[in-house]
């Protein structure tokens, strides 16, 4: 059947294919759906005790059985009066004890009263952290900003801070960053739940020389770093003292830890009655969630469409474009989200997937993205899913300017589905027939998006149960991390390089004698 069809014969297709909450809409008629198509996938759902399995979550059970963890990001953002005990103790003291510490810190470094050693004002807040301690919070800075900057227009503050984001361990980007930074008026906030990820600490390593390089008070550790782990023991060793470290526990993941102590650079960047907004707004996403029947539930919705355009009409990948500048990094968080969470191949139980799991998550900016790959979204032989993510209130005084910016959006989902045919002219003819969703937030403000980012959360937790596998771990990036252990003590000490694969020795080789070279 073809969509173009399926919206011809019902006129209620949108009515019967969309669901709302306050701030959000989700339009699904864009699916090669039905009712029946609906209900199987819903059955499918049920069958698998979405449910349970999401109580489960919610309530503190161990489920993520490879590492023995609870699950409880959803903790970070509940009220203080909703208890969770967690193997005898009560975590949500633990929660409000850390976002308090974060909320006095973030406001004295935005009002002035903490100061650097030398006793000069922060300028500068660089997070150094990499994946989830990194993607989080600087796609929520980024999508923040402008609205940061009115609230602080609109309380009457001047808050002249910079924040900055280092996570590669390509120095270039740490010596890019730093070109403009003052070590008298430049925080460093190192984030990593392990406090051993081998970029992070080289970073940080690197960062601290700089820093002691100018300032050799024996203060500028304590008034220029802070950590935010789940390793105390190693943040202190690194030489941060205890009360700078905002600590994190083993129940939240790195991907899903924004919510809590890796926040504090958005804290920092846009104030911590923002990051407030955010929570609640990702509060309302977990009860919608929790409360709502699966056939209104939306992040269920997204999660069986997903399935459905996975396992039984084999698309590979989704794609994720905002129309919305500032979330320029979303489509890269998402992709980790997504990806490290279900890309896997075994279920949780140690059994070989028997269906396919996460599909490839890519994605752009509208309209930059129409520019770049839609083209093989509209004719390739291989059908990609897209969501579509729309911003309604406009930019004053650029309102004609985003009525195009959504009419952009409108038109690339509407010519994915309907397609226009041509046999005169093969290269003009498009099939269509190719699935879209629609998010519409009413605005991006920080609830909004907290709205958004649990909705994913969700969907992706979802897709996991269906599949059966555990999205709470990441095994599949250890191996790499091994090898690069090996192959730099080979390229430091030129030992052992034989013992190599030729191909790792042969180019290792040549990189060394390029580099006396250099
Ligand atoms: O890339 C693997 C990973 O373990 C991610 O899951 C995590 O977000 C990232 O590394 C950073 O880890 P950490 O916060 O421990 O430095």
């Amino acid at each position: 059947m073809h969509m173009r069809d399926l919206f011809a014969n019902d006129p209620q297709r949108f009515e019967n294919f969309s669901a709302k909450i306050p701030g959000l809409l989700l339009d699904y008629s864009k699916h090669r759906i039905t009712d029946e198509t609906m209900n199987a996938l819903l059955a499918l759902a049920r069958a698998c005790n979405i449910e349970r399995q999401r109580d489960a979550m919610f309530s503190g059970n161990k489920i993520n059985s490879s590492e023995n963890r609870a699950v409880l990001h959803t903790a970070l953002r509940r009220s203080a009066d909703e208890k969770i005990i967690l193997d005898g103790e009560d975590i949500m003291s633990f929660v409000y004890k850390t976002l308090f510490r974060m909320r006095d810190f973030s406001d004295a470094v935005r009002s002035g009263t903490w100061t650097g050693c030398t006793g000069r004002r922060i300028k500068t807040v660089i997070n150094i952290g990499v994946g989830g301690s990194d993607l989080g919070p600087q796609m929520v800075c980024e999508a923040l900003k402008p609205y940061a900057e009115r609230m602080a227009e609109s309380c009457g503050q001047t808050v002249d801070l910079a924040v900055r984001f280092v996570s590669n361990i390509d120095a270039t980007m740490l010596h890019d960053t730093l070109q403009d930074c003052d070590p008298e008026t430049t925080l460093f906030i190192v984030a990593s739940k392990s406090f051993t990820t081998q970029e992070t600490i080289t970073n940080a390593l690197g960062v601290k020389a700089w820093l002691l390089d100018t300032l050799s008070d024996e203060t500028a550790i304590k008034r220029h770093f802070v950590a935010l782990s789940a390793n105390e023991e190693a943040a202190m060793q690194f030489g941060i003292p205890p009360e700078n470290i905002f600590p994190m526990k083993d129940w939240v993941g790195g991907r899903y830890s924004l919510w809590g102590a890796i926040g504090l650079s958005i804290c920092c960047a846009a104030g911590f009655d923002v990051f407030q907004d955010l929570l609640a707004g990702a509060s309302a996403m977990d009860h919608h969630f929790q409360s709502t029947p699966l056939d209104k539930n939306i992040p269920v919705i997204m999660a069986i469409l997903g399935i459905w355009n996975r396992n039984f009409q084999g698309y590979p990948a989704q794609a994720i474009l905002p129309y919305a500048h500032h979330l320029q990094r979303f489509s890269t968080y998402i992709q980790q989200l997504d990806m490290e969470s279900n890309g896997k191949g075994v279920t949780a139980d140690g059994r070989p997937v028997s269906v396919a799991s996460g599909p490839i998550i890519f994605g752009e900016v509208g309209t930059n993205a129409q520019h770049t790959f839609m083209q093989l979204l509209h004719q390739s032989p291989e059908v990609i899913p897209a969501d579509f993510i729309m911003v309604a209130k406009p930019v004053p005084p650029y309102e004609n300017q985003h009525k195009k910016l959504l009419a952009n959006a409108l038109a690339q989902s509407k010519s994915l589905m309907e397609g226009q045919e041509n046999s005169e002219e093969p290269h003009r003819n498009f099939p269509g027939n190719r699935p879209s969703s629609c998010v519409v937030l009413d605005t991006l403000d920080a609830y909004h998006l907290g709205l958004l980012l649990a909705l994913y959360e969700h969907k992706i937790f979802v897709q996991g149960v269906i599949w059966g596998i555990n999205s709470f771990d990441q095994w599949g990036v250890e191996l790499g991390k091994t090898n690069a252990k090996h192959i730099i003590d080979a390229f430091e000490t030129h030992k052992k390089i034989d013992t190599l694969d030729s191909s790792t020795a042969g180019i290792l080789r040549h990189l060394t004698q390029k580099f006396i070279k250099f």
